[in-house]
């Protein structure tokens, strides 16, 4: 592979949608951010230099970084953040993976704006396993406050409360025409008759799983998280935030219309406000003979058919029908035996009110969100070089469960207590364990999807279902042949999923609900994975630009 450089330099820029203009971070003054590109089996080195006085870090999200834990990005996780007038270069070897992922600022809110493409074209003289698309657009979902995000996250934290929600969605950074005052910010792809467009898809909004559709059209998935994947048909997609996806277009070669709408709205089973808008995008043909058709003004284009806003059963269906390609060329690899079962809840809950304030949560308490119980504390230097340096104590435990400490009725009656334990709690693996985890979702504050994330691995998707997991029967039914593997998946609402991976990656990484709301309530924990013996399979030692805290 070739090595790529990249700079990018965190600079304020002045940016208006909705009629409302604000200081936001930017990449380079772009927004949404640069696009990064590479071969699969590049270096990539990305000078991030920081002139705005935020403390920030920037996180490749889905790309392995096998041996490489010090490019991660998490803050407080893999690294102390980029401070003001500093710079740190993130330096990674992209290893067996070829598709569409993204980067995003991994410290506070900053991701809001903070954010872009990262696409792998496969190896010089490899092909798709489909026939080469006449183009490929990526297409990047996001969400717009018109307000500060750092203050709406801040104001929520100190009084308990959920957050203001978002004032649009946006695709590629446009709100589009559903939107007042936002008609001439609009995403439009255009296309020509007859031709195969691959759209790289990602979920880069903060808060909400999108349904997404275009009217008259229909997708064929073909990779997930950047992996191939068998390919099926679809009208709609479901994506969560932190989920990234190429669908085939095929275009029509005699089109009813020249323009049609694109539009993405949310999936939401959780409790309290959500935004239901819609962010739509227009396609339109060129190259056909316009004066065949009548003109439509954007108000008359038929808004594609979306599922309810709590479409469920649309959701599991969807989800199941993700199968890896699991062919000689590209196997399966899910591990068939199990060395450590973990089974971890997740969901929110709540904790007491600070004496002096008022909270706005639950019952007058503040909001939380946990793991096995854990609302996880961030510390105050990164959990890698302490561990790295042997300088643990003090700043993380090992104790964190790997079962319920109380086990319950996942999905019944809520307990009385719904108050979490604070702490910095983290499971210590040795070098290629293979992992099986379960996922449940608790019902304590109401039933609801969490799109969950894992740093530094991929994982099979072997089983899901509704209800609480049950450990005689449900693995009878997981699928070892052909899982799909990603980086990040939907924790059925009100169900379960269950995941198997290997601890092939020595290092500290991350696992979090990838609505960021629940990530600043506490929805995260971290595997820290050690070396193995050979020399080949020990995490170097830190770059020397690595920031301090
Ligand atoms: Cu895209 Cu830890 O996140």
């Amino acid at each position: 592979g070739t090595t790529r450089h990249y700079n990018f330099d965190i600079r304020l820029h002045n940016v208006t949608r909705l009629c409302h203009s604000k200081r936001i971070l930017t990449v380079n003054g772009k927004f949404p951010g640069p696009l990064i590109i590479a071969r699969e089996g590049d270096r990539v080195l990305v000078k991030v230099v920081n002139h705005v006085s935020n403390n920030v870090s920037i996180h490749w999200h889905g790309i392995r970084q096998l041996f490489s834990g010090w490019a991660d990005g998490p803050a407080y996780i893999t690294q102390c953040p980029v401070q003001s007038g500093q710079s740190y270069v993130y330096n990674f070897t992209i290893i067996g993976q070829r598709g569409t992922l993204f980067w995003h600022a991994h410290i506070t809110w900053l991701r809001a704006t903070l954010y872009g493409p990262l696409i792998i074209l496969p190896k010089k003289n490899m092909s798709y396993p489909f026939a080469k698309p006449f183009k490929e657009v990526p297409i990047i979902f996001g969400e717009w406050w018109n307000t500060d995000t750092e203050a709406v996250i801040n104001q929520a934290l100190q009084t308990g409360a959920g957050p203001n929600v978002s004032d649009a969605y946006t695709i590629n950074g446009f709100p589009g025409p559903l939107y007042n005052c936002s008609a001439n910010r609009t995403f439009k792809l255009k296309v020509e008759p007859g031709k195969t467009y691959m759209l790289r898809i990602i979920n880069a909004a903060l808060n909400d799983d999108l349904f997404f559709s275009i009217a008259n059209h229909t997708f064929t998935v073909v990779e997930a998280d950047a992996v191939y994947v068998k390919p099926f048909e679809t009208d709609i997609l479901l994506i969560t935030p932190g989920q990234t996806t190429n669908v085939l277009l095929k275009t029509k070669l005699n089109p009813s219309n020249t323009t049609f709408l694109m539009a993405a709205r949310p999936y939401f089973t959780g409790q309290g406000t959500f935004d239901n808008s819609t962010v739509a995008g227009i396609l339109e043909y060129e190259k056909i003979s316009a004066k065949n058709y009548s003109k439509i003004s954007i108000r008359g284009l038929q808004i594609p058919t979306l599922p309810p806003i709590n479409g469920t059963s649309f959701v599991a269906n969807f989800s199941s029908k993700f199968r890896s390609l699991a062919t000689a060329q590209f196997p399966a690899n899910v591990p068939q035996s199990i060395d450590k079962h973990f089974f971890f809840t997740v969901g929110l809950g709540s904790s007491s009110c600070p004496k002096n304030q008022t909270c706005q949560g639950p019952n007058g308490t503040k909001f939380e969100a946990s793991v096995n119980n854990i609302s996880f504390t961030l510390p105050t230097i990164s959990l890698l070089q302490a561990h790295f340096f042997g300088k643990s104590n003090g700043v993380y435990t090992t104790d964190f469960p790997s079962f319920p400490i109380t086990p319950f009725n996942y999905t019944g009656t809520p307990p009385n207590n719904t108050k979490v334990a604070n702490g910095t709690k983290v499971v210590v693996l040795p070098f290629n364990t293979t992992v099986e985890l379960v996922l449940q979702d608790t019902s304590i504050l109401g039933a609801e999807s969490h799109p969950l994330h894992l740093h530094g691995f991929n994982f099979f998707i072997v089983g899901q279902g509704f209800g609480n997991f049950n450990p005689q029967k449900d693995p009878l039914n997981y699928n070892l042949v052909d899982p799909v593997e990603r980086n990040t998946l939907g924790v059925p609402s009100g169900g379960w999923v269950a995941i198997r991976f290997r601890t092939d990656n020595p290092g500290v990484w991350f696992m979090h609900c990838h609505f960021e709301v629940h990530l600043s309530w506490g929805l995260k924990m971290a595997w820290v994975v050690l070396d193995g013996k050979l020399p080949n399979q020990k995490l170097p030692p830190p770059p020397s630009d690595l920031p301090k805290c």
